[in-house]
């Protein structure tokens, strides 16, 4: 939602800033704009539309400077535009101010700054900020940021130039991501660390309500009452790689390929077959803490809340522990029951989602155990949460959530068998089993995606349709939701996921000739039931695309087109069958040229409510 770098050092900062603004496009791409200082003046170039549009115009402009600012906007308050795009300056063009996040009273500000004279040009909250800036502004570029940002009400991650001050760059933050890159010759600030990992993987999160001067060498960290912060930078085990593109035409498939990799990375070191043992190092829980728990609540949005689906199943099959689903956005202002005794599961691939940070600020204040599951170390979620487990997918950059979603399955079965060794609702067998056939996924899927060219032969001949249903039972109701979800995302066609007895109670009324009915035919407890659905379905003459297990000779009568997957257990097909559905969706939307890895009014990370 947002993305903002700066750099200040040695070198051209221009360079680095459009590099870092590309890597963060996918957090917003309405807009965006450069802010570069040198010789006492400030030089901002800003454009609607993506970066693409920015450059076209930097090459009229001399923007030379080794201290500068970027911004890619993701709108909120004013429509994508010019005028509205950042950075903004105040009214003497000297200050200028790069934000991510929302000013909640800006109204207000700005009525107060215009009665002292103050001219604004953007319909933006943020340029409250350049002329509140200006106001405080006394012969300390620090102190006048902290004492605009002592006014403002809401939340913000911003950079901060000043033409007085040629040495440093200001930055805040507060429920909006922002880090600090080191290296030789300067230093960075970005939104996040993929944008951060071809210069440095040395950094330092900035907390909440935190203010750094940032200099070429050495800058400072204060909390924004003024008390000096001392922090350590760490060092990011991310590839550099990871963050590129590597010979593949989008993030996402990249991405979808990169699943067996991610579920190896995050099995590793976790799992003892020999012994039949699941442990998270990283996890401050003890086994006590998890016999206590009598009640969890997965907890998180969009695809990480359809993980949490499929957790409800796992958690209350295999731990025998009552077990709940919350959107976060709900779930923070419900007023939710919870005690000592419930575990709160919040789940996020960025760890920066706000709805699901004001969750686990609910949990945490109600008396109940946070627990979250994150794909980025350090991030505001794992740092707020009681414990955290890690995905180890590696940097996801496409918008369209893949492999963050299949780790975030692995690591809750692990969670599942761990709680239910821990209160001793499943055998040791059992447990064995369970671990051997999770350990073979990465390598069924690594098979299940050499029939690629199959998906993407089935994709050609629907790519047009306006409308899917996507239906499944049981734990094949959530992949339905998600396998819509991706569809939606990246295709604009218009797509619903429904368990499948549920059709009969509506939407049956849509089938037709021209929309496809993606059904998860898993073998299974529900099989039977689900080839029942597709007969209602066909007898409509709805066209039925199966997702089935190999050898399922059956389902080729019933079906218009199967997509197989390997023959395995329940739980471990279901964490297969969303590889076909993901391909699917990318493969319509290369066939309807939609722009797969930056779709429209999507950014990739959600940290305004
Ligand atoms: C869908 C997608 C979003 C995210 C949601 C939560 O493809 O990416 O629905 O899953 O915004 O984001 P995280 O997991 O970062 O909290």
């Amino acid at each position: 939602m947002c993305g903002i770098f700066g750099y200040i050092g040695e070198k051209e900062a221009l360079p680095y800033i459009l590099e870092g603004l590309k890597k963060l496009e996918y957090r917003g791409y309405d807009s965006s704009g450069v802010a570069v200082l040198k010789n006492g003046k400030v030089t901002c170039v800003k454009k609607e539309g993506k970066i693409k549009n920015l450059e076209k115009a930097l090459e009229k402009k001399d923007l030379s400077g080794k201290i500068g600012i970027g911004h890619t906007r993701w709108a909120t308050h004013g429509r994508p535009s010019d005028e509205n795009s950042h950075p903004h300056a105040d009214c003497k063009g000297e200050i200028f101010v790069v934000h991510n996040g929302i000013i909640e009273n800006y109204l207000m500000l700005r009525r107060a700054l215009a009665e002292k004279g103050h001219k604004f040009h953007s319909t933006t909250d943020t340029e409250v900020l350049a002329h509140l800036i200006e106001e405080h502004l006394k012969g300390n570029l620090e102190e006048a940021v902290r004492g605009a940002l002592r006014e403002v009400e809401g939340s913000y991650a911003i950079a901060v130039i000043c033409s007085k001050y040629p040495d440093q760059i200001v930055a805040a933050r507060k429920a909006s991501p922002l880090v600090i890159g080191i290296e030789e010759n300067g230093t960075f600030i970005s939104s996040d660390i993929p944008a951060l990992l071809k210069y440095t993987s040395k950094v330092i999160y900035l907390k909440d309500e935190e203010i750094a001067t940032v200099k070429r060498k050495k800058g400072h960290i204060c909390t924004l009452s003024g008390k000096p912060v001392k922090r350590k930078p760490v060092f990011i085990s991310w590839d550099p790689e990871s963050a590129e593109k590597g010979g593949y035409s989008h993030f996402m498939l990249k991405e979808i390929h990169e699943q067996p990799k991610a579920i190896r990375d995050t099995l590793k070191g976790r799992i003892r077959p020999d012994k039949a043992e699941i442990h998270f190092d990283e996890m401050k829980f003890s086994a006590d803490d998890f016999k206590k728990i009598n009640r969890v609540v997965f907890t998180a949005c969009g695809t990480s809340w359809h993980a949490g689906l499929v957790g409800e199943y796992l958690f209350e099959q295999i731990a025998k522990v009552m077990t709940e689903v919350e959107y976060a956005a709900e779930f923070r202002y419900r007023d939710p029951v919870m005690d000592d005794k419930t575990l709160v599961i919040a789940i996020s691939q960025s760890g920066e989602t706000a709805d699901t940070l004001a969750a686990i600020e609910e949990a945490k204040e109600k008396g109940a155990k946070v627990l979250s599951i994150c794909n980025v170390v350090g991030s505001s979620i794992a740092r707020e949460s009681d414990a955290v487990v890690y995905t180890y997918a590696g940097p996801e950059i496409g918008v369209a959530s893949t492999k963050a979603f299949t780790t975030q399955l692995t690591v809750i079965y692990l969670l599942a068998l761990l709680m239910g060794q821990v209160k001793g609702t499943i055998s040791k067998a059992d447990i064995k089993q369970r671990i051997s056939e999770l350990l073979e996924l990465p390598q069924k899927m690594e098979s299940l995606l050499e029939r690629e060219k199959d998906v993407e032969e089935i994709a050609s001949r629907y790519y047009e349709c306006s409308n899917a249903l996507y239906l499944g039972r049981g734990k094949g109701f959530p992949i339905a939701l998600e396998g819509a979800l991706k569809l939606k995302e990246v295709s604009y066609i218009h797509a619903e996921g429904y368990p499948a007895a549920e059709m009969k109670h509506g939407p049956i009324a849509l089938i037709d000739k021209n929309m496809p009915v993606v059904v998860l035919a898993l073998q299974g407890r529900r099989y039977e039931k689900i080839l029942g659905n597709i007969e209602e379905v066909k007898a409509r003459g709805g066209i039925v695309i199966a997702v089935a297990n190999e050898g399922d000779d059956d389902i080729w009568e019933k079906a218009d087109e199967v997509i197989f997957i390997p023959r395995t257990s329940e739980i471990i097909s279901t964490l297969l069958a969303i590889v076909p559905l993901q391909l699917f969706a990318y493969y319509i939307a290369v066939k309807r040229g939609c722009h797969i890895d930056q779709p429209r009014n999507l950014a990739k990370s959600v940290t305004v409510e």
